[in-house]
């Protein structure tokens, strides 16, 4: 058989799952439809394609179709029913997956990823002007971002904070900067560490929601960290997967004011990819290219100028086991 260069299924695959989710189907299987990005409460009868269109507001025709192809993919299990129809219910995989809260549950991650291939169809326009395709996002999508990165693999999690802590030593503070839904941050207040969770203002609700009475353990803070960050002291200043987002000049200057706001002996920790250091660099630096205005992978050199210069030493680089990306930490020294 011919080999491909994509596996043209998967993108499909993700379409078919996403346009489901989208239209209502899986909560119509789940059980009682709940609102876009949330997971319904679990229903164990098989429905007819009728029952899930009436249920959803779509057309049976159209759901029939759907629902026979997500059998198909081992989203949802099909039986007959006595009538001879076929009746549907989800799968124990596409329950996991799209519906339960756990660690496999990557339905606002889907959801984000079908989002972003709308600036990737843009991509022979931005090769040629060198500007993102369309500035801004639609409320929907932020939503569905921040959730997506409260779906973050926990493993990911905890290699991160050993590795933080383990650098550090005891942590009685700490900040989240561009921290989204606080699904890190909140790791830290279990333990005990007062936590300031730093975002946009318009992410603040979506991870109030996220947090649930959790919230209530950290301090939520609003604002635009390329403007200032909160006063501090922190013992630890986390940026995860945010300095990408914008260019060395805006980057130099938040590290700057990182260290502003870092206890004398605290640390600083960056979570990002860094160029040349994994097969994933080259793909992410796209992806940014398609959404910012100067976001890019930066190199090691680069972030260990930006800490350095700040007045961080004791700089150090790693590999994250878990994930594709690396960790960059840093100390201010006691004395300063
Ligand atoms: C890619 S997400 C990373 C979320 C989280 N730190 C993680 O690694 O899972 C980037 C986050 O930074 C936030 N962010 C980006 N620019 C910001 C700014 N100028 N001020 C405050 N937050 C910002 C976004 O709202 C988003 O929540």
């Amino acid at each position: 058989m011919r080999t491909s260069l994509v596996e043209r299924r998967s993108v499909e695959r993700l379409l078919l799952l996403v346009g489901a989710l989208r239209a209502g189907l899986i909560d119509a299987l789940a059980g009682e439809a709940a609102p876009a990005g949330e997971a319904a409460p679990p229903s164990e009868e098989a429905l007819s394609p009728a029952q899930v269109a009436e249920s959803a507001g779509t057309d049976p025709r159209a759901t029939r179709v759907v629902l026979a192809a997500l059998a198909a993919e081992g989203i949802v299990e099909e039986e007959m029913g006595p009538d001879g129809e076929a009746r549907y219910r989800l799968s124990p995989l596409g329950r996991a997956h799209l519906v339960v809260e756990g660690p496999d549950l990557e339905r606002s991650g889907l959801i984000h990823e079908v989002n972003k291939l709308r600036g990737w169809l843009e991509l022979p326009e931005v090769i040629r002007t060198g500007r993102p395709a369309s500035t801004g996002m639609a409320r929907q999508d932020v939503r569905s971002r921040a959730l997506a990165m409260g779906e973050r693999d926990p493993a990911v999690l905890a290699e991160v904070i050993d590795r933080c802590l383990t650098y550090a030593g005891p942590v009685r503070s700490m900040i989240d900067v561009g921290g989204s839904v606080g699904h890190l941050a909140r790791e830290f207040a279990r333990r005990g560490v007062k936590t300031v969770l730093f975002d946009r203002e318009e992410v603040l609700p979506i991870a109030r929601e996220f947090l649930g009475d959790e919230a209530d353990t950290l301090t939520l803070l609003g604002g635009d960290l390329t403007v200032s960050l909160p006063p501090g002291p922190f013992d630890l200043v986390f940026f995860g997967n945010v300095l990408h987002i914008y260019g060395p000049p805006t980057n130099a200057r938040v590290v700057r004011e990182a260290f502003r706001i870092t206890s004398p002996g605290g640390v600083i920790a960056i979570q990002d990819y860094l160029w040349g250091r994994g097969r994933e660099a080259a793909m992410f630096a796209v992806n940014m290219l398609r959404s910012t205005d100067d976001g890019e992978v930066w190199t090691e050199e680069q972030h260990r100028e930006w800490l350095s210069r700040a007045g961080f030493t004791e700089i150090e680089v790693a590999d994250l086991e878990t994930a594709g990306s690396q960790l960059v930490l840093g100390r201010r020294p006691a004395g300063l």
